[in-house]
């Protein structure tokens, strides 16, 4: 009896003890494994910042190969600034998720994600409100290299606005969240003109948005779910929705619309939830939400 136990923690031992040996994480990471698969590899790193503590060049490559997810955590204590150079990623192709949080940028360089095929999911919130001077800035090219990305979340980075064609080299775009920036007009959003053809959500919520010109999204064929909630929106001009033919949800709630056009909801024929509270909407047109051949009429209203 004894013997196997002593023979069953033995190997444990060995066990662990290889593991240990197939990855070795660098200095302020924790790896674990992903669906305890050994060739998926996820890290978790505590840093300053990104230029100083996380070498990323240091990775033996045959270990950069095991890692599907990294997690990076900026001291959010110390305002120390992060820079990344492009192609930082590259020796990661098999990365399917990051996520950096805290780590001041003031901008993200051409390139930087080149080489990261495998990209489904990325985040980067440096929380830049923090420092409120900082913004962060993109070029046309920084987010090249990624063609199967299909999550993107850039909230609260103090982004002012975005360049025209930011978001068109990610074909498989689906979702975008840009929550919590300083964006003014939705045609500084880098989603119009054939970019965003295949977005399914777009979050927009918690910037200074004032008015919703005509075709302002048109082209947005495929968007389903809309989140302008806690902008400065005062006008929806006639023909704000134009274009969005698949909307399903939208919320602009707290808002300060006044009114709505006649017209407005007159594409928006799936449209199934619609929040308008906290506005200063008075009188709304009766029949706006029955107008067309709309699936469900919006209750308390028709
Ligand atoms: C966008 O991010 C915020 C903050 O994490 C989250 O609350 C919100 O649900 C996200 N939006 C969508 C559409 O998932
Ligand atoms: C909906 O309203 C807009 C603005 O008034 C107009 O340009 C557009 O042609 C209308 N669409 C339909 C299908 O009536
Ligand atoms: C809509 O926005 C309000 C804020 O005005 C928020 O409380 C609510 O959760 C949002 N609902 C949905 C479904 O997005
Ligand atoms: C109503 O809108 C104002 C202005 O956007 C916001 O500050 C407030 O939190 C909102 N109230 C609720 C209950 O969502």
């Amino acid at each position: 009896m004894d013997s196997q136990v002593t023979i069953i923690v033995f190997t444990s031992v060995l066990l662990a003890l290889s593991q240990a040996f197939t990855f070795q994480s660098p200095e302020n990471c924790k790896w674990r494994l992903q669906d305890g698969n050994k060739n998926k590899i996820a890290l978790d790193c505590s840093i300053r910042t990104i230029n100083s503590d996380f070498d990323i060049f240091k990775f033996r490559s045959d270990q950069s190969e095991q890692i599907t997810s990294i997690n990076v955590d900026c001291s959010d204590v110390f305002f120390f600034q992060s820079t990344m150079e492009p192609r930082a990623f590259q020796s990661f192709y098999h990365l399917q998720q990051l996520d950096i949080q805290f780590c001041k940028f003031k901008s993200l360089p051409a390139g930087i994600f080149l080489g990261l095929d495998n990209m489904k999911s990325l985040t980067v919130r440096t929380h830049n409100s923090d420092w409120s001077a900082m913004a962060l800035e993109l070029i046309s090219n920084s987010l090249v290299g990624m063609p199967h990305l299909e999550s993107l979340d850039f909230g609260e980075n103090n982004l002012w606005d975005l360049p025209e064609r930011v978001f068109c080299p990610l074909p498989a775009l689906r979702h975008l969240n840009l929550t919590a920036n300083r964006l003014q007009e939705v045609s500084k959003v880098g989603v119009v003109r054939g970019c965003g053809a295949h977005l399914v959500t777009l979050d927009l919520s918690a910037n200074d948005l004032v008015a919703l010109p005509k075709a302002g999204l048109a082209g947005l064929k495929s968007l389903r779910e809309l989140y302008l909630q806690y902008n400065k929106i005062s006008i929806l001009h006639d023909g704000a929705f134009v274009g969005l033919s698949a909307l399903n949800v939208l919320n602009v709630s707290s808002n300060r619309l006044v009114a709505l056009p006649p017209d407005v909801f007159n594409e928006t024929t799936g449209l199934q939830e619609l929040y308008l509270q906290n506005n200063s909407l008075s009188v709304v047109a009766l029949g706006l939400f029955c107008s067309s051949q709309s699936a469900h009429c919006i209750g308390y209203i028709c």
